[in-house]
């Protein structure tokens, strides 16, 4: 396993910070569940608004932020498979934007990609049927150029998806007390506590780093929670930073979902990586730690190492958890089944020319046509690599995310995935010279799809391209 010290050394960051002793510690904010209306025909109307605002993230230090329905992030979204829904989209910020459901299933028009811009003062409505299976998925801006800088300034939010299933699993499901959502982001902070967003060119190929990490929002809180298990849906909501997770004071947790849904079953890790974008739901037993306190902890490719989160057991200890044998069924897609293989390569150029197959993102030019119910296997290349760059040196990860679809990774240089990267995926990290291979069936919509690196800079800076389901 790769360790993450050799990306790392190739960042040097004047890192300082302003948390430690400034701040005292918050309890970690929950994200309300987003209100809806049942309409006559029994849609679930919800109701977004993005608009700016500001936040004290140290104390006495306000710095302008972006949300939805308030100052920072936004609320969650929860719908059950099978649900009719409309979300109203508002724009109050002075600039275009769009608000995309990355891993959802939706027709092309609700998706909320670069062609479903919304003018500033105008509205949009998202309509679609939850067609998938249980899963946390999330929602965030997707205009052209602009997606990284609107991001940032905490334009984000979890879309969880229940199902028959997720509700019958003997897993903890009490939101917020012990199922509880944890945004991860990685922050730049200027020394006047202000977000600093203003990528350089070396920050355009490399990704812009920070120097804090925030919690659903918050710097280093903490959050009481039972002496058992409990389940936490982590999602990487950093611009470029791939994160390294480990719990001081566990040896291990159990990840039982990746992006698009269940796994197998648990698997037992000692840490996580998650790339910008990539979701976990692990249960975490705090039965089995005897510290008065577990510190999630993030170590960011940028560098930089962070407590992250505290959680602090409260009550009577339960019996240790055991993990099932089986958590769903998890069907394969047999390469048989595909009618074609498509080859991405993945290279940064000079000028943060940041390209897919030597182009960069075009929105009037379709890059692949693809037939509706088509299974396909697309082979993909970090060419950033060893040697592998036009630079030489350009020895940076890049990460494939596919609108439209949930994948199976085949293959990562050759090799079957490891068991907590072998289920539903929707985006998949490549360090530098790997070659990994996913398939999916387009079976769903047609209309007009991204893919794209999920490195926010790097999506902004051309690494983003369009398929066509027709
Ligand atoms: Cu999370 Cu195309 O995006
Ligand atoms: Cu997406
Ligand atoms: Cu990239």
């Amino acid at each position: 396993m790769r360790t993450f010290l050799t990306v790392s050394t190739l960042f040097i960051i004047a890192a300082f910070h302003l948390a430690a002793g400034e701040n005292d510690s918050e309890p970690l904010p929950i994200p309300p569940l987003l209100q809806y209306e049942t309409l006559q025909n029994g849609t679930k109307l919800f109701h977004l608004e993005a608009d700016e605002g500001s936040r004290e993230f140290f104390a006495g230090k306000s710095t302008r932020t972006l949300g939805y329905n308030g100052d920072y992030l936004g609320p969650t979204i929860r719908v059950s498979r099978g649900d009719e829904v409309i979300i109203r989209v508002k724009n109050s910020l002075r600039d275009p934007t769009t608000v995309h459901w990355h891993g959802a299933d939706v027709p092309a028009d609700s998706d909320g990609g670069p062609h479903q811009g919304i003018a500033s003062g105008e509205s949009w409505d998202a309509d679609f049927q939850v067609r998938q299976k249980a899963a946390t998925l999330w929602y965030h801006p997707h205009f052209v150029g602009t997606t990284g800088e609107q991001v940032y300034k905490g334009l984000a939010g979890l879309f969880i998806i229940d199902d028959e299933i997720s509700g019958n699993l003997d897993l903890p499901m009490e939101y917020g007390v012990d199922d509880i959502p944890v945004i991860l982001q990685e922050r730049k902070f200027d020394r006047n506590g202000k977000f600093s967003y203003r990528p350089s060119m070396p920050d355009k190929m490399h990704g812009y780093f920070g120097n804090e990490i925030l919690v659903n929002g918050a710097i280093l809180p903490y959050k009481n929670v039972p002496r058992g298990p409990v389940r936490l849906r982590i999602l990487n909501g950093s611009n470029s930073s791939l994160l390294r997770i480990t719990f001081d004071g566990l040896s291990e947790v159990h990840q039982v979902a990746s992006d698009g849904g269940f796994l197998e079953k648990p698997v037992a890790l000692s840490y996580l990586v998650l790339s910008p974008g990539e979701r976990a739901e692990v249960i975490a037993d705090f039965s089995l730690t005897n510290g008065s306190s577990v510190m999630m902890n993030t170590e960011s490719n940028g560098g930089e190492i962070y407590d992250a989160l505290e959680f602090r057991p409260v009550g009577a200890r339960q019996p240790a958890w055991e993990a099932m044998e089986s958590l769903v069924t998890v069907e394969d897609i047999p390469e048989s089944e595909a009618s074609k293989t498509r080859r991405f390569s993945m290279q940064s150029g000079m000028g943060a020319r940041m390209t897919i197959n030597g182009k960069v993102m075009d929105m009037n030019r379709v890059d692949e046509r693809l037939r509706l119910g088509d299974t396909e296997i697309w082979e993909i290349e970090n060419r950033d690599g060893m040697g592998g760059g036009m630079m030489g040196g350009m020895n940076q990860p890049h990460s494939f995310h596919v609108h439209a679809v949930q994948f199976r990774i085949l293959d990562i240089n050759g090799r079957a995935p490891p068991a907590q990267l072998a289920g539903w995926k929707d985006t998949v990290l490549l360090w530098p010279g790997d070659r990994v291979r996913i398939i999916a069936r387009y079976d769903s919509y047609r209309g007009l799809y991204m893919y794209h690196c999920h490195l926010l800079e790097h999506e902004d800076n051309g690494m983003m391209g369009q398929f066509l389901i027709e």
